[in-house]
Order: structure tokens, then C-alpha cells, then sequence
């Protein structure tokens, strides 16, 4: 299995491009992921969109903007054939999470593996007809913007802020000034843009075009309090009343001195070992998880046929529609899927799959410490996907 080149110019290092340009200034790296051309027709895209499990949505525009009227339209999943008749002449038909449907495409991902598989969100496609565009925006994420198939031309503009205005009642977050014009170009297939969160993108399709985001996230605030709640509930310590000094004060007061009490000992926990305990199981299993539900296999090979499979030369390799990821903390590793440790993994099934979530593939040598069957549980858990050689 040839290794996939990191998608960067051939003058820029992966060190260079975190330090100056990730979440800072764009990048255009011409021919960054030729692997793209020719994997996908429009035809396979709009096939997907009709599946019932995908999530997929379809933005209409309307060639003008008319009074009290809004001038795009957004139809969700499940979207059906009779949606895409009679269309406007401009639209866009969007699908995300491509990786749980071509895992040869979530593969790709390899190019990027200077960004930790942690810090992955999706491989989302838009297919337009020429014209199409989804409007001048933002997003909040890092996203490489690559083409598939035909041409698009991307201009971005400023940087926005909490205070840029969307055009109002409009169902997407669209806007009218992108400020000056600091990049215009047309990239073909093969060709890929980094955009930082916020700048300001536009891109219109040249003709029929496929353009893949292979967008990234990161966990906020929210998210890592509501999982430090599940962690800290396991902990049944916790549930014991606190111990807090007390003055002499009105019946009916809460005295912002028992509040500030009853924070310095939430931090004070926070900061202890136990503290660090919570934060680094509440943190893995947020970033561990899944945006979407799994989808059933609809076929599982047997032990037998898996181990055949390998014998003939297919490798094991990480599905990323799945997250598998590790920590290590004071020689201990911790190994994650979708949200869960593994605990009950041993040394050589999680030496295994670390290599694995790095991006490694497994030969049948490789795998001749792990009992089969926990191989075929991996595969039934999405965890590994089976290459087999072209
Ligand atoms: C598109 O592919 O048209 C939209 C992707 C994006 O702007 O993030
Ligand atoms: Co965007």
C-alpha cells in the first residue's frame, strides 16, 4: 500500500504550514490531492444524496431576489428524486460525512496527518451545476477545500467577526461584503485550498464540479463541561456534601462568600489528581465521538473469510468515519473509540490499534498476536476497514 503524500507545496513543511498558516492565512497547494481525480462522477454524489441514511441537504437559489421573499431554499434529508426536478438553474446538493460511505476516500485523509485524526470533523461534498454556489460565508472551522471533479473558482475576502451581518431570513448564514478580494483563482481537480476559520469564501462552479471539504473541529466549552458532568457523576466521592465555613448572616441571604467557598473547592478538585482524572476522560471522550450514527454494515465477512482475506494480501486499516484515538499520561495508554475507553484491550490488541489510529496498515503478520475473532469484532465495531491489494 503506497503511503499518501502530505497535501502541501513542495517548498512549505508540515511545521511551517501549523506555524504560519493553520488558523491564520490561506493556502492554495496546487495539485495537493490528484488521488481525487477521477474517484467520484457528479452522478455517484447525487446517488448518495437519495439514500435514505445520508445526510445530505439541497440549496436552491432563485435567480433574483424578490420582496418579502427569501432568495435561497434549503431542503433537508431525506431528500427524494422529485427534488430535483424542475430546479432553478443555480443549486447545490450538499452530503456530509463521506467517509462512512467510501472509506477509500476517508483514507485521504492521510494527507493531512498533520492535523491530529482527533481534530477531524468530515468529508463533505457539494455537487453544483455551473453557476452554483452555497454564497459568500464563513465557517468556524479549518477546512481544505478540494476538488474532485471539474472546476470552481474560489475568491476569499476579510476576515468576520461576531459582529458581520447575514443577509436576513435567508435559511444559511450568507452575507453580501467579503471586504477586498484577496484571493481569485480557478482550481481544477486535484487542486486543494486551505481556508482558516472565519475568512470570508465564495465559490462558483465553472461547470459540473465536485468540490470535497475535508473540514475540521474542535471541541468547545459546552461540550467538555456537559462530559465533565457524566465523568464526575461516575465518581461517587463526589456526592458528598461539601464542608463550608460559616458566618452569621440573614436567613434568607446566599452570601456571594459561600458561593466563592463552594468554587474554590469545585477548582481545587479540578486541580488535584482526581481533577485531572475527570478532565482527561471527559476530554477524550468528547473528542472520541462520532458527529453521526453508525451505519449497520450490511454485509460481515466470517473469522474464516477475514483471515483469508489477509492471507491473500488485504490489509486492516482505520475507518475515519470512526474515531480511534489514544493518550498517554505517566506510562499508562488509553485507547478511545466513538466516545468509549477500551477497557478491556490488551497490550498487543492496543499496540494494534494505536498503530492503527495512526494511520498504519495492518498485514496478516501484523495481526498474528490477536486472537481473530477480536480482529472481527473491530471490523463488526467500524473500527478497521479491510484494503484489499488493486
Ligand atoms: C462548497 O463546496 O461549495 C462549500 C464548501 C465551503 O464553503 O465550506
Ligand atoms: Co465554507
Amino acid at each position: 500500500m503506497t503511503a499518501i503524500p502530505l497535501c502541501l507545496p513542495k517548498d512549505i513543511t508540515a511545521e511551517q504550514f501549523l506555524s504560519e498558516y493553520w488558523q491564520k492565512k490561506p493556502l492554495l497547494i496546487k495539485q495537493g490531492l490528484p488521488q481525487l481525480i477521477g474517484m467520484f462522477e457528479p452522478d455517484d454524489m447525487l446517488g448518495l444524496a437519495l439514500e435514505e441514511d445520508v445526510s445530505a441537504r439541497l440549496l436552491t437559489q432563485a435567480a433574483t431576489k424578490q420582496p418579502n421573499k427569501s432568495q435561497w431554499q434549503l431542503k433537508k434529508s431525506p431528500l427524494t428524486e422529485a427534488d430535483f426536478d424542475n430546479l432553478p438553474a443555480q443549486w447545490t446538493v450538499l452530503v456530509q460525512n463521506l467517509e462512512q460511505w467510501s472509506p477509500e476516500l476517508g483514507q485521504l485523509w492521510q494527507a493531512f496527518d498533520f492535523i491530529p485524526q482527533w481534530q477531524r470533523d468530515d468529508i463533505m461534498v457539494s455537487y453544483a451545476p455551473k453557476g452554483g454556489s452555497v454564497g459568500k460565508h464563513y465557517d468556524d472551522y479549518d477546512v481544505f477545500l478540494a476538488q474532485g471533479y471539474g472546476s470552481r473558482r474560489w475568491q476569499l475576502g476579510k476576515f468576520c467577526d461576531e459582529n458581520t451581518e447575514f443577509v436576513a431570513d435567508e435559511p444559511i448564514r450568507i452575507f453580501d461584503d467579503m471586504g477586498e478580494i484577496v484571493f481569485d483563482e480557478v482550481l481544477e481537480a486535484g487542486d486543494v485550498l486551505y481556508v482558516p476559520p472565519k475568512l470570508s469564501h465564495f465559490g462558483v462552479a465553472q461547470d459540473d464540479c465536485l468540490t470535497f471539504s475535508f473540514g475540521c473541529r474542535r471541541p468547545n466549552l459546552m461540550q467538555i463541561i456537559d462530559s465533565l458532568a457524566d465523568v464526575a457523576t461516575q465518581d461517587s466521592s463526589l456526592f458528598i456534601p461539601m464542608i463550608l465555613p460559616q458566618s452569621l448572616q440573614p436567613s434568607g441571604e446566599l452570601q456571594t462568600d459561600s458561593i466563592e467557598a463552594i468554587k474554590a473547592q469545585l477548582l481545587q478538585m479540578l486541580e488535584s489528581m482526581r481533577g485531572d482524572d475527570i478532565i482527561r476522560q471527559a476530554v477524550s471522550e468528547v473528542v472520541s465521538k462520532r458527529q453521526y450514527d453508525a451505519l449497520v454494515p450490511e454485509e460481515t465477512l466470517t473469522t474464516d473469510e477475514l483471515m483469508q482475506a489477509l492471507a491473500e494480501g488485504a490489509v486492516l486499516q482505520a475507518d475515519y468515519s470512526n474515531r480511534l484515538l489514544y493518550s498517554k499520561f505517566e506510562g499508562e495508554v488509553n485507547l478511545y473509540a466513538n466516545g468509549q475507553r477500551l477497557d478491556e484491550i490488551d497490550k498487543d490488541a492496543a499496540t494494534l490499534l494505536m498503530r492503527l489510529a495512526d494511520g498504519e496498515s495492518l498485514t496478516v503478520d501484523d495481526v498474528a498476536v490477536v486472537d481473530p475473532d477480536e480482529l472481527m469484532e473491530w471490523l463488526e465495531n467500524g473500527w478497521v476497514w479491510l484494503n484489499y491489494p488493486a
